[in-house]
């Protein structure tokens, strides 16, 4: 027990809190960026953002009482605000946080759900006291957002459950919520190229066009000038490229794309629709090439957000999709997949990342098909264990906007997966390894008692009785044998 704990603690000194991280990986906090975290603890998250060169200060009444409160670019107020009792007190704080806020505030508290894990408490004022007497309110999610829009009279943008993002200015939320929602395209193979001279550029350019669906404007393509040097003008350059490679993948790259932009359209009607002109330029010109006009946009994308009420067409789209495993009663796939289903299932996905923000460890999503509810199941070691087991499941239903967390990770006998490969995509890294498992497990009859083998414990057991063992993704003979 005292290894477990040392390691923890060592764990909790080299790794950012988890707020931060998630700012981290969506670029909200870039090179240079200063941030001041408020109500910063021991100062673990200023030391190691310090140590990743971030300007950073902190302020914490109980352990840094002296430090000034600064303004900074972004600002931090993470698991603060549910350590206050007082309401106006909590109110201010969230407040004061914002003042200091140039671009961004994280905000975060515990949630629901969490309580569990920790140990027995009795109820007090709105949230309750804990085994070790101190105050801890747990919000649920759509509490936590109202409780900030009230607050600031700001719209928050879900970034993981129980985080927060409230943006300065209106642009930058619809920046972050586009990067988000763009599809991780896999990119070009080298050998695909067949270019002598200049193939280093042409590869970038076409990474550039793929991305996007469409030409450059003057200037937004940061070789231009050297691309016009060597080849000629972006039209000219692509003609060049569409001789080698034919049409079909670009005609594929302008569909992903424009679908990106329904997908994004639609779910911007959540942060109240923004102007043409407050949008990035790369926005505004996408907008242009693809629907014509800002309003045609938001009409098709009004269409793609209504479909969503229509659990018809919903069911429709979950039984003709192309990836992910099918159930009776729900489509399962692996969340690297979402971008491949049809724009309305992802708009339901979406709708509920506007709820959930993104789980960070979400491994399948769940699309029911007899009622708009979406789930998130955490799988962390999906990649590497052959049968791994659920952690957690986060849930939310579409109709009534009801959040849910089931805390898997205490159970003995927790629920796993087979047939891993049904869940992802053709290209998925690990595909084939997956398939080859699933192959011999079938050819063993591994797979011949359904009820048993949905659990940790009963598939040990048919393991056992077969004779065999897994590791990694090889099976064998016990022993050795
Ligand atoms: C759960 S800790 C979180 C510390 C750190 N931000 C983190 O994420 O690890 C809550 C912190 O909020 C601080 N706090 C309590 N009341 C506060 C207030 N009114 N203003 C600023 N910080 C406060 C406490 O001193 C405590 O360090």
């Amino acid at each position: 027990v005292v290894g477990v704990a040392r390691e923890r603690t060592a764990l909790r000194r080299t790794t950012l809190s988890r707020p931060l991280a998630r700012a981290l990986e969506d670029g909200i906090l870039a090179k240079g960026t200063s941030v001041f975290d408020y109500g910063c603890g021991r100062g673990g998250d200023v030391e190691r953002l310090d140590k990743l060169g971030f300007d950073v200060a902190g302020y914490d009444p109980n352990f840094f009482p002296e430090n000034k409160r600064e303004p900074a670019r972004v600002v931090n107020l993470g698991y603060v605000v549910n350590v206050i009792e007082d309401r106006s007190e909590r109110a201010g704080v969230l407040r004061s946080a914002w003042e200091l806020a140039g671009e961004v505030l994280v905000v975060s508290a515990r949630l629901k759900g969490e309580e569990r894990r920790i140990a027995a408490s009795e109820g007090h004022g709105d949230g309750m006291l804990t085994g070790l007497m101190t105050f801890q309110k747990f919000f649920t999610q759509t509490e936590l957002r109202e409780w900030i829009v009230q607050t600031l009279k700001q719209s928050a943008v879900a970034a993981e459950p129980g985080i927060f993002y409230v943006f300065r200015q209106p642009g930058q939320a619809e920046s972050y919520m586009l990067t988000r929602m763009r599809r991780s395209r896999a990119r070009l193979r080298r050998s695909d190229v067949v270019f002598d001279n200049h193939s280093e550029l042409l590869e970038d350019y076409m990474a550039w066009i793929e991305d996007r669906g469409r030409l450059p404007r003057a200037g937004e393509y940061d070789r231009q000038v050297e691309l016009r040097d060597k080849v000629g003008t972006p039209r000219q350059a692509f003609q060049v490229i569409k001789v080698l490679t034919g049409e079909e993948r670009w005609d594929r790259a302008r569909v992903a794309r424009y679908e990106d932009l329904l997908v994004y359209l639609a779910l911007s009607r959540f942060h109240r629709r923004p102007r043409l002109a407050d949008l990035p330029h790369e926005l505004q010109y996408d907008i242009k090439d693809f629907f014509g006009s800002y309003k045609a946009a938001i009409e098709a994308a009004d269409r793609a957000l209504f479909a969503i009420g229509r659990q018809g067409l919903i069911a429709e789209a979950i039984r003709s999709a192309k990836v992910g495993k099918r159930m009776p009663s729900a489509l399962y796939a692996h969340t690297s997949a979402i971008s491949m289903l049809q724009p309305c299932l992802r708009v339901l996905e979406g709708c509920t990342r506007e709820l959930l923000g993104t789980v960070a460890d979400a491994t399948i999503v769940k699309l029911d098909i007899e009622r708009p509810r979406v789930t998130y199941l955490e799988y962390p070691t999906f990649d590497t264990d052959a049968h791994p087991a659920l952690r957690g499941a986060y849930m939310a239903a579409l109709d009534s906007l009801n959040t849910d967390f089931i805390d898997y990770s205490k159970r003995d006998n927790p629920p796993i997966l087979h047939r891993k490969e049904r869940f992802v995509a053709e290209d998925y890294e690990h595909r084939k390894k997956f398939e080859r498992l699933t192959k011999k497990e079938e050819r063993l009859g591994l797979f011949g008692s359904p009820e048993r083998i949905g659990t940790a414990a009963g598939w040990a057991q048919v393991l056992r009785e077969c004779g065999v063992e897994i590791r990694g993704h090889q099976l064998r003979r016990r022993n050795g044998r």
